[in-house]
């Protein structure tokens, strides 16, 4: 019966370190955060990632043997763009109604966070 419980705990911590490993790989969080800002912040990358599905993919990812790949946007690209949309014509296609100002603040944490393709 013992064994038992042991195996049990034991399948807990693996599923457990699984999926914590698995969100490290996505995100390239500081070391320096702390743990529930860390958890805030993965959250906050999971909907960034799905909204940027929704909005942004169908422009800028590319396909490379049928895997999608997203830009790995630089810092400077990445303040500017906030700016940006405000103005410049690529607005046209992401209005205010379709994106608002928080959406894209959630997003712009994704891009920032995620793993760069580079350094894969
Ligand atoms: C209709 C197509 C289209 C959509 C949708 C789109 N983009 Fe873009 N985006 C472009 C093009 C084209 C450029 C290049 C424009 C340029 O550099 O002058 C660009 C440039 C950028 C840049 C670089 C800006 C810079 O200053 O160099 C960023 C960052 C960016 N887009 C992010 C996004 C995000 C985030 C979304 C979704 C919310 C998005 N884009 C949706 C077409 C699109």
């Amino acid at each position: 019966m013992k064994t038992v419980i042991i195996l049990i705990f034991c399948f807990a911590i693996l599923v457990l370190v699984r999926c914590q490993s698995r969100k490290k790989v996505d995100y390239e969080l500081p070391e320096a955060m702390l743990p529930h800002v860390k958890t805030f912040f993965t959250g906050q990358c999971d909907k960034g990632k799905i909204l940027y599905d929704l909005n942004c993919a169908g422009c800028h990812n590319t396909r490379v043997k049928g895997k999608q790949i997203i830009p790995d946007f630089n810092p400077e690209q990445l303040t500017g763009y906030t700016l940006r949309v405000q103005n410049a014509q690529h607005e046209k296609n992401m209005p205010d109604t379709l994106v608002t100002e928080e959406e894209l603040g959630i997003i712009m944490t994704f891009l920032v966070y995620k793993k760069k393709n580079s350094v894969k």
